[in-house]
């Protein structure tokens, strides 16, 4: 199993969940309890009380101004995280205190940093830019998936299984039938797998969407940030065109599909996804179409993956799986995610 990498940045969810009240999400494993402080920053503690770990989040547990107060015996804390008051004593003991996680709010998420917040970096943050954009009209979901993060990660990095899994929506046979490329870039921390189909069916997802009639160039451009950030620069274009040497590329539509990988737990993960375009910016029918679409397509691979899940739970024991070509991606994410789950220890042990 590709153990949960720590001491790593996280989407813990969408800036417009995220208001003043008590918001609940695990992730790594780690229940945590959210809110958005009346100054306007989200702020986020363990979901536990110090005193006998009630839910914080768990009614009758409250919110007051910017304190929350526990449902049980009212152990009440401020949005750092301190306690302030504990009921019969006015003596708060030193110990009551719940340490706040490393936040950072960028692109339209709420990042939090899942391990020792002394080696919490905001600028290694990865960048979405296009969901919060002027020039682009974004549609977003999260599906609950209850299958481990790496299935994820292996189902995003072949999009060769879009043939099989996808007909009808995203998937043709051009798909699969195309080779890839696959770079890895160890020093940004980068794996890219490309697929560039220079002659190919339009499939409905780009034909409703853009109004693109009969064959198309339709190119993949996965650019994977590990753990957590993957994103798909699509770009569909009548038959042989080319983007023009400055990088204009007016004859061509640009999607950015993009998702966020985050664990729940070992053997759950939020499926967040959003797709961002570049054209018919203002058409609420091409929004609502391109999420109802999209969404459908995520909850196929759900379906896949929960039922690989259950398989893989099954055998214990390991199994022999078979790699080809269209592996060559995921087996590089599946590198550097196992050297970042080994670092923290790594850093951790005396030399
Ligand atoms: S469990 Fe929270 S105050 Fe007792
Ligand atoms: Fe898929």
């Amino acid at each position: 199993m590709t153990e949960i990498p720590r001491d790593q940045w996280y989407v813990a969810a969408y800036s417009s969940e995220i208001g003043h009240e008590l918001f609940a999400r695990t992730i790594c494993g780690e229940p945590i309890l959210f809110w958005r402080t009346r100054s306007g920053p989200v702020t986020a503690v363990p979901d536990r009380c110090v005193h006998r770990r009630f839910p914080l989040s768990q009614a009758p547990s409250r919110l007051v101004d910017d304190q929350v107060v526990c449902g049980y015996h009212g152990f009440t804390y401020a949005s750092d995280g301190k306690c302030v008051a504990v009921p019969g004593q006015s003596r708060i003991p030193r110990t009551a205190r719940l340490l706040p996680y490393p936040l950072v709010e960028q692109d339209s998420f709420v990042w939090v940093f899942i391990g020792d917040p002394a080696r919490a970096d905001a600028s290694l943050v990865p960048r979405a830019p296009y969901l919060d954009s002027p020039v682009h009209a974004t549609v977003a979901g999260m599906e609950p998936l209850r299958a481990r993060f790496s299935l994820l990660v292996d189902n995003l990095l072949d999009l060769s299984h879009e043939t099989y899994l996808h007909g009808g929506y995203i998937g043709t046979p051009e798909v699969a039938a195309t080779p890839i490329t696959t770079e890895v870039d160890d020093e940004a921390g980068i794996v890219y797998v490309s697929r560039h189909m220079d002659d190919t069916e339009c499939p409905p997802f780009y034909a409703r969407s853009t109004g693109l009639q009969g064959r198309i160039t339709r190119w993949q451009d996965i650019e994977y940030t590990p753990p957590c950030l993957y994103i798909l620069h699509s770009r569909v274009a009548p038959v042989g065109s080319v983007p023009n040497p400055d990088g204009t590329d007016p004859d061509a539509f640009h999607v950015e599909v993009v998702y966020a990988i985050t664990p729940e737990t070992e053997n759950s993960t939020h499926d967040f996804w959003a797709v961002a375009r570049d054209f018919a910016l203002e058409d609420q029918e091409v929004s609502t179409f391109l999420a109802e679409s999209n969404r459908t397509v995520v909850l196929q691979d759900v379906a896949a993956l929960d039922v690989l899940e259950r398989v893989i739970a099954a055998e214990p024991d390991g199994y022999q799986e078979l790699s080809i070509n269209i592996d060559t991606g995921g087996l590089a994410a599946r590198r550097m995610l196992q050297s970042m789950a080994r670092a923290p220890q790594a850093a951790s042990t005396p030399s």
